[in-house]
């Protein structure tokens, strides 16, 4: 039996982690933690969103005042300090930009954002957003080692800088310097994946908190119960 469930066992190991590397073309992804209780991750990573995605993604199933009241924001200091456009708090957020205009640009209109995390995989987004490397060849002047001939320009160089790609060994390392240090290019953008999960998936942040109350609820319940079940046997026993 013990064999058994081991068997089972590698078996998933193995097909999900064939699974990761399938979706990555073999490239090894790098990992990020996810913490949605971490509100000043999530407003950050809305900064960064509003700031250098919105003007050509949308994430059309998010509205600002839902994602003001999730990640601990007043109505007003949305309006004030993330909505650039002349929306309104209560809209989904849209770009202004035509697909049409969008495609004629990068050849294709840049995709919805909304559920991007879950068809592509934190660990992917965290690995795409640090590996654009300059390439001649292309119309923006870069690729990516995770998407090849990728028709999104590296909108963050100011921050990171541009780095080159060595085919043989993989690396990556800096042509010119961003304004950021690597570590603090990596917390930007670890806070951006944050953010772009818990759009992904809204919910989860008011289930967590829910879970929260039941297993505390839960607690003084046993409080409650284990002194009466013994109460109950002692004089059976
Ligand atoms: C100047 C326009 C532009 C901006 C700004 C921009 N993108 Fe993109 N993005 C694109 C285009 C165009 C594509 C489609 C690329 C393709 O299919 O070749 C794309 C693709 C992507 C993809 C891959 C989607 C897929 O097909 O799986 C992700 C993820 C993404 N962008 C995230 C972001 C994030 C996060 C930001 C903000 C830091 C951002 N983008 C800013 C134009 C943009």
């Amino acid at each position: 039996m013990k064999t058994l469930i081991f068997a089972l066992f590698l078996g998933f190991v193995s097909t999900t982690s064939g699974l990761a590397m399938a979706a990555s073309g073999g490239i090894h992804l790098d990992e990020v933690e996810i913490d949605l209780s971490d509100k000043a991750s999530l407003q950050r990573g809305a900064k960064t969103f509003m700031n250098y995605c919105l003007s050509c993604h949308q994430a059309s199933y998010m509205r600002y005042n839902r994602m003001a009241k999730d990640i601990g924001l007043t109505d007003d200091q949305v309006i004030e300090n993330l909505m650039f456009a002349s929306e309104k708090i209560g809209d989904t957020m849209t770009v202004a930009m035509r697909s049409e205009d969008a495609k004629k640009w990068f050849g294709v209109t840049p995709p919805d954002l909304s559920v991007i995390s879950r068809a592509r995989g934190t660990a992917w987004l965290n690995t795409y957003l640090r590996s654009f490397y300059v390439d001649d060849e292309k119309t923006m002047g870069t690729n990516n080692t995770v998407f090849k001939d990728v028709g999104m320009p590296h909108v963050l160089w100011q921050q990171q800088g541009y780095l080159s790609h060595d085919e043989e060994s993989g690396h990556l390392s800096h042509v010119t310097e961003g304004d950021l240090s690597n570590y603090d290019y990596n917390v930007m953008v670890a806070d951006l994946v944050n953010f772009l999960a818990y759009i992904g998936e809204p919910s989860k942040i008011q289930r967590l908190a829910l879970a929260k109350w039941v297993l505390l609820y839960l607690f003084i319940l046993f409080l409650v119960v284990y002194p009466m079940k013994k109460a109950f046997w002692r004089d059976i026993h």
